[in-house]
């Protein structure tokens, strides 16, 4: 009776799961979908609880207690623009969940652990599968997430790093492990081979994270992503528990279809993701502050900006990192705000890596109100720059370097960007003329339709707002 209340959870669970995700794919239902699925999550756990296996519940209240701690005081401590580092961080521990569970459920079933009694162990094949290939997955995700957080940090360096034979050497490790896995199936009591199983897993995940470069981490967290849901989806299998299965494969599936669009966004192929080391000629990781600026550039203040801005009719905003550092989504929505009373059309322009983690820009505009119908997609706006009167680029740089079109020694050449030098003026506030994250000079300065406005971008926003409103009285 017991077991079929659980399984009902689990199921009605694993539904909330898959509605969740369904409701995340829009912002207007994106509420609901983060609401569907913690009440999964919920019941989840509460069915795992009611599980007869779980016996220890002392131990399982102690970890609970410390988790949660580490966990709130990891939220409240981290900035928005430490999240990439954050998630990357938390893709691990599931990794590392992963392999610790095959681990022990593999030193459960076999006999011969601790000690070895001889008594032959007979490892079912699909169970031995899935716990190699939770080892594997698990593994590499582990350490992995953990260079990956590390190179975002600063802990790691950020820069391409390449040494010889690097492909056929993880080759070579990941068919290590696979021989492993076979050899395990036959000889199941070998306790030796599964650790060296997870030690070349563990190995193999620095290596193929260690070679990518700063700029291409965007790439490389999601597929970690991906990977911790594979990792924990074979650890339903070895467990046989049908939640864990269905919940590690829509992490699974989800962070291989946001791969691949960050694939796009990055013009990255999928491919050369999966393999490692995948980062273009001059991908050199985390902005280092460039001195090299070339030309003069013309920059405004508030009040000749408001002028300027009085005289349009049509205006796209396009937002980038600067914005979230500065907190400026509120000034930037009354910028919108006072404009459209103005009778300026005002639309919003996002690029998919815009900021530091995907949909950056989306939650930050979604939480100053400003109507996700104004909030466009590259692809869907990209053509309306040309006829645009002007574009005022907040705290954006790579994503607007045009560069990236025809510098081929770039490393962010060959990534789409947003067209907003083809627009009449384009305006770009930030503090200086320093490089982004791509540690790369921006041409787009210099051009002849461009204007920096200079500051802070909430403070200069601010600023903006308050002389079209005078100017307005
Ligand atoms: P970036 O190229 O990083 O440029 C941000 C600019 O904002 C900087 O040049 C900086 O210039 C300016 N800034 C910083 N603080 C500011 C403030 N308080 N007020 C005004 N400006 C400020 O940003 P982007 O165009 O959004 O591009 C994102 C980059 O991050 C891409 O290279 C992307 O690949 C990478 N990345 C993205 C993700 C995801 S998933 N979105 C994850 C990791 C990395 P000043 O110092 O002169 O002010």
């Amino acid at each position: 009776m017991m077991r079929i209340a659980i399984e009902l959870t689990y199921l009605i669970s694993s539904i909330l799961f898959i509605f969740g995700i369904k409701y995340l794919s829009s912002p207007k239902t994106a509420r609901k979908g983060n609401l569907y699925a913690a009440i999964g999550m919920f019941l989840a756990i509460a069915a795992t609880l009611l599980d007869q296996e779980v016996l220890t519940f002392e131990w399982i209240i102690i970890g609970a207690i410390i988790g949660s701690f580490i966990g709130i005081l990891l939220a409240v401590k981290t900035p928005m623009t430490g999240m990439p580092q954050m998630v990357g961080m938390l893709n691990g521990f599931g990794g590392g969940a992963s392999t610790l569970v095959a681990l022990s459920e593999y030193f459960k079933l076999n006999p011969n652990y601790p000690v070895d009694t001889g008594i032959p162990f007979d490892l079912p094949v699909d169970t031995g599968i899935a716990i190699v290939l939770s080892l594997l997955i698990g593994g590499v995700t582990f350490t992995g997430s953990m260079i990956a957080f590390g190179k975002l940090q600063g802990l790691v360096t950020g820069k391409v790093v390449k040494y010889p034979l690097q492909h056929p050497f993880n080759l070579f490790l990941i068919l290590l492990v696979l021989a492993g896995g076979v050899f395990i199936l036959f000889n199941p009591s070998n306790i030796i081979i599964v650790l060296i199983i997870t030690f070349i897993s563990l190995v193999l995940g620095v290596l193929l994270v260690l070679p990518i470069g700063g700029a291409d981490m965007p790439v490389a967290i999601s597929l970690l992503n991906s990977y911790s849901g594979l990792a924990g989806s074979t650890t339903g299998f070895v467990l046989g528990n049908n939640e864990l299965i269905i919940a590690g494969a829509l992490v699974g599936a989800s962070g291989i279809i946001l791969t691949n669009i960050m694939c796009k966004a990055m013009n990255r192929s999928l491919m050369n993701v999966v393999m490692g080391g995948w980062a273009s000629a001059g991908a050199e990781g985390p902005a280092v502050e460039s001195k090299i600026h070339k030309g003069t550039v013309k920059s405004v203040d508030a009040e000749e900006l408001a002028m300027l801005l009085e005289s349009i009719s049509s205006l796209i905003i396009v937002p980038g990192y600067g914005m979230a550092v500065g907190q400026a989504q509120h000034a930037v929505r009354d910028l919108m705000n006072v404009l459209e009373k103005k009778g300026v059309k005002v639309r919003f322009a996002i690029h998919p890596v815009a900021g530091r983690m995907p949909g950056h820009m989306n939650v930050l505009l979604a939480e100053a109100q400003v109507p996700y119908d104004k909030l466009l997609a590259m692809e869907d706006i990209n053509e309306d720059f040309s006829n645009t009167d002007a574009v005022i680029v907040i705290g954006a740089n790579d994503v607007v370097n045009p560069a990236a079109r025809h510098d081929q020694s770039s490393p962010i050449y060959g990534m789409p960007i947003l067209n907003v030098d083809y627009a009449k003026t384009v305006i770009i506030n930030k503090r200086s003329l320093n490089v982004g994250y791509a540690g790369i000079d921006n041409e787009l300065f210099f051009y002849p339709n461009a204007l920096m406005y200079f500051g802070d971008s909430k403070s200069a926003m601010s600023e903006l707002v308050k002389q079209l409103s005078g100017a307005n009285s």
